[in-house]
């Protein structure tokens, strides 16, 4: 608690959630459609007011302290610092934090466990500072603190999802002017979130190069973003050189994906959505090839015991799957998945 550590009582407590991301994926830095969910588990933050930065993080019983303006140091506090110093870049003279932070978001499993602490951090000082921001301001800022304080090339898509996304919705996300729709889930299903045990290998330089290769393909397709493009371009991108060819055509259908998911889930029908997710995944796997084998037996174990979809969910490289599955039936799934992959970790 708060006050065990620094003594007085916090002056205000917020959370943010993590996220899965449904279908639409490497998209979001394309200008393209993305189709996340907020995950039941949170990062929540008690707070004062505070000159300088100082943050106690009960997952790793550490507590830390930095000046505003001092450069990142490659540990947790980047993320809250981060926060501050993007404030500071938008001319928000906030002084300080003192924070008490807990997390329930799984760390390293793909699921925004970074961005989860980079909106919490940003809606107390909202709150702390009577700061004018709305939500989308918010996931702005959030990602803006993670490209140019923490230096990872994210695109919106998990800060808009912690920011914006509900609790039992999927969020219909526009990357290229950030509107949303909010779709509401199906009832009677769950979505399974599966952790493949394998952290994520190379995910930074991977997620690098895939993003040069797009910008690559655009300066030879002569448009700005791939967002541009749509199936009918398909001839084109298909006579780039590879691996550009498959790059940009993973992100055209990919987007087209998410249309058309988003639409069968609310005309109810829940198998071409499922169907659309497994189309994600060999995607990912042969077009933009972020999968590994232990997620493709992972997706492949899912949809032997009766999920409707799975794919690799996030970045890929490692991490988790998300599946969609019959509520009445997910014991039998996950019984039977973890007899084929025994290392899956059911969130
Ligand atoms: C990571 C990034 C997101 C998005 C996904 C891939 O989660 O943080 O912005 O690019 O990868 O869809």
């Amino acid at each position: 608690m708060f006050k065990d550590v620094f003594g007085t009582e916090p002056t205000i407590s917020v959370s943010a959630p993590g996220r899965v991301n449904l279908l639409g994926e490497h998209t979001d830095y394309n200008g393209g459609f993305v189709f996340p969910t907020p995950l039941p588990y949170q990062t929540s933050i008690e707070a004062a007011e505070a000159e300088g930065i100082e943050a106690y993080a009960e997952n790793f019983r550490e507590h830390k302290s930095r000046g505003l303006g001092e450069a990142r140091r490659g540990d947790w506090l980047d993320y809250i610092a981060g926060c501050l110093w993007v404030l500071h870049q938008q001319g928000y003279a906030v002084p300080g934090i003192r924070a008490y932070v807990r997390s329930q978001v799984p760390m390293s499993g793909g699921l925004s466990s970074s961005a989860a602490l980079e909106v919490a951090t940003l809606r107390a000082l909202r709150e702390l500072y009577q700061l004018p921001l709305n939500d989308v301001q918010i996931a702005q800022l959030a990602q803006q603190a993670e490209v140019r304080y923490v230096g990872v090339r994210c695109g919106i898509m998990d800060q808009m999802a912690s920011s914006v996304g509900r609790l039992g919705f999927g969020l219909f996300l526009d990357t290229r002017d950030l509107t949303t729709r909010l779709v509401p889930l199906p009832s009677g299903y769950k979505v399974a979130v599966v952790d493949s045990g394998v952290p994520r290998r190379l995910a930074e330089s991977g997620y690098n190069t895939r993003r040069s290769e797009c910008e690559q393909a655009c300066a030879l397709l002569g448009v700005s973003s791939l967002r541009e493009l749509s199936p009918a371009d398909l001839p084109r991108i298909n006579a780039l050189a590879e691996p550009l060819n498959r790059r940009a055509r993973h992100v055209v259908t990919e987007n087209q994906r998410v249309l058309d998911g988003v639409q069968a889930l609310e005309q109810g029908d829940i198998q071409r959505f499922g169907k659309l997710m497994v189309a994600s995944h060999v995607s990912l796997r042969d077009n933009y090839e972020v999968s590994i084998p232990e997620l493709d037996r992972l997706v492949e174990a899912e949809l032997r015991h009766g999920a409707i979809g799975a794919r690799l969910t996030g970045a890929g490289f490692g991490g988790s799957t998300v599946a969609l599955v019959e509520e009445t039936r997910y014991e039998e799934f996950k019984t039977g998945v973890l007899q084929d992959y025994p290392r899956a970790q059911f969130l």
